[in-house]
């Protein structure tokens, strides 16, 4: 897809368009045969709009502002994307500190389609455990050959592994500047202590209650579009077309029987990592439909974002 950056400080100034050629590379084109000669530049910057996904970048005097807005990328972060492509730095237009946000719960709970809602309205940066680790297995290293070991047999991979992988995730500028979504992490005390010996506190700490049945059922009809990157449910959340049904894969731990090893390593680690977390924990009901969970969610979200609001305007005042 790609994303229509339009002048609006100078008419004579030519548009720019990105274009996400996949999650990761982008190109920039112009109407004119050149880019303008002030992109990228070391005084540009971008800025993201804390309400949607519309991006304005300052090039010198012109302005440059999404037309789409807001947009969507083929896969997540889109404007992280962008911010990283380019190597410059991104200031954030809001005058209060980005939301860092925590969920749990346990295998299929509804986490991941959760980060999805909760990504596209409040535009935190998206850093799943697992996708990491599925990440790392991709490229084949000694790492990732470990960690598919420990996967497939629904037991935590190693902390010498996941520990660092999540923390740098975590100090990327991206997740700094727009806030983060911690999903499936940490999900034992050693690593719950580890982050917070970094640094890491999150402002709330989302747990997703799903009763062990229908967590089952979660798990054996999930399937996901590796084109988009969207998780689908037979049942509950099927394919829009014939399409995209004929290209869904299925994750190598959704089976009954890994679930079942799942769920107990989730049940042996789960109470000490609440323990950590207790005072800024908000338990949810994950037994309804997505759309109902995510309003549980936003609702707690909106009045944290409100409070710092206010608190930063107070301050400011
Ligand atoms: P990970 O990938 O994190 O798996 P998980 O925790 O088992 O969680 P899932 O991704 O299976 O589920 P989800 O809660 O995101 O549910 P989803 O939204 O997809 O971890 C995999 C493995 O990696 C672990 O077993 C471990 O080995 C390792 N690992 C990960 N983190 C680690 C860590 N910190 N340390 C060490 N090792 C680690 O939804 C599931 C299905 O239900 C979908 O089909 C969806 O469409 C459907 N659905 C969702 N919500 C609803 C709803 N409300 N109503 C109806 N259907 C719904």
């Amino acid at each position: 897809m790609s994303v229509n950056m339009v002048a609006v400080a100078s008419m004579a100034t030519p548009s720019i368009t990105i274009s996400f050629t996949n999650s990761k590379s982008l190109t920039l084109s112009s109407s004119s045969s050149q880019l303008p000669s002030c992109w990228p530049s070391s005084n540009s910057t971008l800025r993201r709009h804390p309400s949607s996904c519309a991006l304005t970048l300052r090039c010198g005097a012109a302005v440059f502002a999404s037309s789409s807005s807001p947009f969507t990328s083929p896969n997540s972060n889109s404007s992280s994307v962008i911010v990283a492509a380019l190597g410059i730095d991104a200031q954030s237009e809001r005058d209060y500190e980005p939301l860092q946000v925590m969920i749990s719960g346990a295998p299929a709970s509804g986490k991941g389609t959760q980060c999805e809602l909760i990504k596209h309205k409040y535009g935190l940066v998206h850093v799943a455990a697992g996708d990491l680790l599925r990440a790392e297995i991709a490229t084949g290293s000694d790492n990732g050959k470990l960690a598919k070991q420990y996967m497939e047999k629904g037991q935590l991979v190693p902390d010498h592994i996941v520990v660092m992988m999540v923390k740098d995730r975590l100090l990327k500028p991206d997740a700094k500047d727009n806030g983060w979504l911690l999903d499936g992490y940490p999900r034992s005390l050693s690593q719950a202590t580890a982050l917070k010996g970094f640094g890491f506190q999150p402002d709330i700490f989302i747990l997703l209650e799903v009763s062990e049945d229908i967590l089952v059922e979660r798990v054996v009809g999930r399937r996901l579009d590796p084109v988009t990157g969207k998780i689908y449910h037979l049942k509950y959340s099927p394919p829009e077309t014939e399409e995209i049904a004929a290209r869904l894969t299925q994750r190598f731990d959704d089976t009954e029987e890994k679930v079942k090893l799942r769920l107990n390593t989730h049940h042996q680690n789960v109470e000490a990592v609440l323990s950590m977390y207790k005072d800024i924990t908000v338990k949810i009901n994950g037994n309804v439909s997505k759309e109902e969970v995510f309003a549980q969610i936003d609702s707690a979200l909106t009045s944290l974002l409100e409070q710092r609001k206010a608190a930063s305007g107070s301050v400011a005042a």
